[in-house]
């Protein structure tokens, strides 16, 4: 029937080509569910909200979990907590870049990440990056030298929720993201508050019918004004590949599950996000519009469903990307807001058809 899109004539021949290279790798990371266990307890922490967020009392050291005899113990328990609670958060931490790097590359590999998944290359960061190719400076003089879709002020805040780098084959696993120079306002460290959602929670939002008919779905991701980024900034989009064999070339598109099972947790979570997700696989322009219009205003109107974190010089938050949203806040005028994150890469995005949702795992369906 016309005006139905189907793979064919919705992805560029490149990402056809790139998912049948996929096909032959092994990426679909560990079984699931992973048992947390107890080796954080000894830690202080609090729950920020009851569906997402935990923060550690402060004077717990990431470097010092790196560190210990048990760090492979910890790390594994950190990385299972993350997946479980969306966003973990830590104050003053004085962890080193390369520590950063570490950990970062620890949290997927001791939860059963694909080998060939490593840390991620942006497609804009140039290639003689002070921090290295595997860090991304977030820094909002540098947004300022180009018009990003997610510091445009005409446009509604809300568009900006997004999962890192879902334009890719082999997306994330985990970011850490330490906030290292914060904007003031009337003599204050103030603003540019970081909010996450919680895409296990929009799933148990989806009555049963409609949660059945999008599990039979897929969605097309992409990034392509990222090309006009590179140029404006004067750098060459970086081809790849870009931490993973799965993601080269400039098309920065992939194709993936609308409803996705998190291996750690084994929970299902809607993973689409107006930033990056353009279209449904076999709908119409109009449905396809439609859904992802209902999808985005679970994530952005459901604040019950969200956490805002207020940074600190120093804090650092780290979060499960294949379950969770997040949005930045552009509330600061000239002031300079300045991090590092590191983004990690997880397995291909699959959805297994014997996951329960988090509440239905939990035994909070009825709550
Ligand atoms: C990001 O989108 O990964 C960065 C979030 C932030 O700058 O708060």
């Amino acid at each position: 029937m016309p005006g139905i899109a189907t793979r064919t004539n919705l992805l560029f021949p490149e990402t056809e080509k790139v998912e049948e290279q996929l096909a032959s790798l092994k990426l679909t990371g560990a079984p699931a569910p992973l048992k947390l266990g107890k080796s954080l307890d000894k830690f202080e922490k609090v729950d920020s909200t009851p569906l997402i967020g935990t923060e550690f009392a402060r004077g717990v050291q990431l470097s010092e979990l790196l560190k210990a005899p048990n760090a492979d113990e910890l790390i594994r328990d950190l990385a299972i907590l993350i997946s479980q609670r969306g966003v973990v958060f830590f104050r003053d931490q004085n962890l080193t870049i390369e520590e950063q790097k570490l950990l970062g590359t620890k949290l997927g590999e001791l939860t059963g990440k694909p080998e060939t998944s490593k840390l991620h290359v942006h497609p804009i960061t140039e290639e003689t990056s002070e921090l290295g190719d595997e860090i991304s400076i977030i820094s909002s003089e540098r947004s300022r030298e180009y018009t990003t879709p997610r510091a445009d002020r005409t446009k509604l805040s809300a568009a900006n929720w997004h999962s890192d780098i879902t334009f890719e084959p082999i997306p994330s696993d985990y970011a850490i993201l330490k906030l290292r120079t914060l904007p003031s306002f009337n003599g204050n460290y103030t603003g540019g508050d970081t909010l996450w959602a919680s895409g296990y929670e929009v799933y148990d939002r989806l009555s049963p019918s409609f949660a059945k008919y999008l599990e039979t779905l897929e969605a097309v991701h992409e990034a392509r004004f990222f090309q006009h980024i590179a140029k404006a900034l004067g750098n060459k989009l970086r081809e790849g590949p870009r931490g993973s064999p799965g993601n080269v070339g400039s098309h920065l598109e992939a194709v993936h599950p609308v409803i996705r099972t998190n291996p750690v947790t084994g929970w299902k979570s809607v993973f689409v996000n107006p930033n990056f997700t353009k279209r449904i696989v076999g709908v119409t322009k109009d449905e396809s519009d439609a859904i992802l219009k209902y999808l985005f205003d679970l994530t952005q109107l459901n604040h019950d469903l969200q956490v805002r974190f207020k940074w600190e010089k120093d804090s650092l938050a780290i979060w499960d990307n294949r379950s969770n949203y997040h949005t930045a806040t552009f509330d600061y005028g000239k002031e300079k807001r300045v991090g590092d994150r590191v983004v990690s890469l997880g397995e291909k995005p699959y959805f297994d058809p014997t996951s329960k949702s988090r509440r239905q795992a939990l035994g909070l369906l009825d709550d």
